[in-house]
């Protein structure tokens, strides 16, 4: 029995069996189950003996199970980490990292600059009412100035944004004086019923700036923009205003920058003229400031609007605004910061 049973154990070769021959041998239907309970009818000389040989057998029996149940699992984990294993020479695939899109990359760059001056950042909806897209900025119904920011309406109340400066209202009516000016950016996409071309394309961006205060003036207007300029394009660059003329801004102006091609000497991309322009700005206009709850005899100061997708095409000498929108990673990956 002792004999079979080590044998039948070492020439197992799978885990389960080796239960199977635990139950056969020692199980309550096995020999040496048998074996114990005849022992009632042996003499009492001879029941001792026999108990204590039957016991042996059995702790054989179990160590040997034992010892070949480890056996078995550890050449089972051994064969599972052999086909598992890798090779950690082989060459890895390289993983595309994505990557702020290039206006994106104007943008922030914006926002870190401003809110290092302490302006607020303040992210408008895309989709505004009518009232502070154009009524609240001094552009009532029938003003011809609407001619130019024609858009898509959403409701006849209701539009796809033609600028960001609707955020000038929408800050300037929550603002609490008392704690100090209102310092603001507000950078977002905005919409126009354009058709596209290299020059124009129905959806853009926008960073809005407003700063309202005691003694805001239109010198702090001029510098502030120095900034912008010297800091997105080189220090060698200089801002000029031209008197323009916005609706919600009196004085207006266009600000240019020297052109950062040829420096002012003429060429090309600043129509031989050294200057670039970049934004619209001004003192923001009474009515606008009255129509939101400020008082234009207390309170005053500038706003600008610029527009990211022209920065970058001036910085990076992009022909056509379109390349922007048309998400082609050949033209992309050109501005991965990552080099
Ligand atoms: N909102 C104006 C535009 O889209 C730009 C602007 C903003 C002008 C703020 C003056 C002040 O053309």
């Amino acid at each position: 029995l002792r004999q079979q049973g080590i044998q039948e154990i070492n020439e197992t070769e799978e885990l389960s069996k080796v239960n199977d021959i635990r139950v056969k041998m020692l199980g309550k239907k096995g020999p040496l189950t048998a074996v114990l309970r005849g022992m009632k009818d042996l003499s009492k000389e001879e029941r001792p003996k026999v108990g204590k040989f039957a016991n042996e057998i059995r702790d054989e029996l179990t160590k040997a199970i034992e010892v070949k149940k480890a056996e078995l699992t550890a050449a089972q984990l051994n064969e599972k980490l052999a086909k598992e294993a890798i090779d950690v020479t082989l060459p890895g695939k390289p993983v595309i990292q994505g990557q702020p899109h290039v206006i994106q990359q104007i943008i922030d760059q914006l926002v870190d600059l401003f809110v290092g001056m302490g302006y607020e950042v303040a992210v408008g909806d895309e989709v505004e009412q009518e009232e502070y897209n154009f009524e609240r900025l001094n552009l009532p119904k029938d003003h011809p100035a609407r001619d130019m920011q024609d858009t898509f309406y959403v409701t006849p109340s209701v539009l796809m944004r033609t600028q960001t400066s609707p955020m000038q209202a929408r800050m300037m009516e929550k603002h609490d004086f008392s704690k100090g000016p209102l310092k603001m950016i507000s950078p977002g996409k905005v919409y126009r019923r354009d058709t596209d071309d290299a020059t124009h394309s129905h959806q853009f961006h926008q960073v809005e700036g407003l700063v309202l205060g005691e003694h805001v003036t239109m010198a702090d207007l001029k510098g502030t923009l120095e900034v912008v300029a010297k800091t997105l394009f080189g220090d060698q660059l200089e801002v000029r205003l031209r008197p323009s003329y916005f609706p919600f801004t009196e004085p207006s102006v266009e600000a240019d920058i020297t052109c950062f091609n040829c420096l002012g000497k003429g060429c090309a991309i600043c129509k031989h003229t050294g200057w670039i322009e970049v934004l619209g700005a001004g003192m923001v206009h009474p009515n606008v400031l009255k129509m939101s709850g400020v008082d234009p005899d207390k309170y005053g100061g500038f706003a600008f609007g610029l527009g990211p997708d022209r920065f970058a095409m001036i910085k990076y000498g992009v022909e056509d605004i379109r390349d922007f929108y048309q998400n082609d990673v050949r033209f992309l990956n050109q501005f991965n910061q990552k080099g």
